[in-house]
Order: structure tokens, then C-alpha cells, then sequence
């Protein structure tokens, strides 16, 4: 059985827009419970261990540099099937791909600097909520 949480990460981009508010407004309107949130910004070492499965990829140093150059917004998501409807209602990696309606083709600029991030499977999931909150701040 598909699981209930899912972890989201309002990128730098994002946050420097000024689009946190939007953002959580698609996020609620589309049936999601927040259980955790904070704002806070990554180290490059924190980005560096959140991507490591990435390590490889010609973006990696890209990404990590990006991830933590200013604030973002980490939050524990609630919802029946959450990681697949999470993915759905963020839309494709790359915005030019992105569906109509959904988070990345409103608010991303490209594939580096697209808006947010929603884990891939229900592991992922219990293992980044677990690198950005202890138990006591999941509600
Ligand atoms: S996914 O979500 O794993 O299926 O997506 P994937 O395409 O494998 O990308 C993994 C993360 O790397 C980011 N990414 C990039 N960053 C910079 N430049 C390029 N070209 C690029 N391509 C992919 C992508 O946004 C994913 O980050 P998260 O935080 O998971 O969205």
C-alpha cells in the first residue's frame, strides 16, 4: 500500500521570489496536511548528503550549490498516496515539460532552479523528513 507522507522543499529560487505563500496555497488546495515545516537554509555539506545519490551526475556540483545558497522552506506532507500525488501536482523536472496546473510550471525557471522538490518513493521520504526533523516537530 502506497504510503501517506511525502518531504518538499521550497527551493532557493522560490523563496527568493517571494512565492513561499503561493506555493503553500497549491500545495493545501490540492489536499495536502502540513505535518512538519520550517524555514532554513541548507550548508554545502548538508546539500552534498541530501543529493549524494546524485554524486555522479554532471549537475551535482550545480545543484549543491544552488541548494544552498539561501533559505528554503522544508515540510513533511500528509495525503492517501502522497509521493505519487506530490509528483503529479509539482509537475516534470524540466518547467518546459511541466503540465498545465501544475507547481513547477507556474513558479520553476528551469531545470536547475525549479521551485521545489518532492521525494521519488515512500523510503526517500521517511529518510529526508528524518535529515531535516526529529519526531517531537511532526505533528
Ligand atoms: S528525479 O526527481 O530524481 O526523478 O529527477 P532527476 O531528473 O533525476 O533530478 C534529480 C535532482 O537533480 C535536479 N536536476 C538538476 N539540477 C541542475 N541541473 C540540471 N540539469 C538538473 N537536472 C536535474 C532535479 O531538480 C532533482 O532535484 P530535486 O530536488 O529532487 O527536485
Amino acid at each position: 500500500m502506497a504510503g501517506t507522507r511525502t518531504f518538499t522543499m521550497i527551493k532557493p529560487d522560490a523563496v527568493e521570489a517571494g512565492s513561499i505563500g503561493g506555493i503553500l496555497n497549491m500545495i493545501a488546495e490540492g489536499g495536502f496536511r502540513i505535518v512538519a515545516m520550517k524555514l532554513t537554509q541548507l550548508t554545502v555539506a548538508d546539500a552534498k548528503k541530501f543529493y549524494e545519490v546524485h554524486a555522479e551526475r554532471p549537475f551535482y556540483g550545480e545543484l549543491v550549490e544552488f541548494m544552498s545558497r539561501g533559505p528554503i522552506v522544508a515540510a513533511i506532507l500528509e495525503k492517501d498516496n502522497a509521493v505519487e500525488d506530490f509528483r503529479t501536482l509539482i509537475g516534470a523536472t524540466n518547467p518546459a515539460d511541466a503540465a498545465e496546473g501544475t507547481i513547477r510550471k507556474k513558479y520553476a525557471k528551469s531545470i536547475g532552479e525549479n521551485a521545489v522538490h518532492g521525494s521519488d518513493s515512500d523510503e526517500n521520504a521517511e529518510i529526508e523528513a528524518a535529515f531535516h526533523f526529529a519526531g517531537r516537530e511532526q505533528f
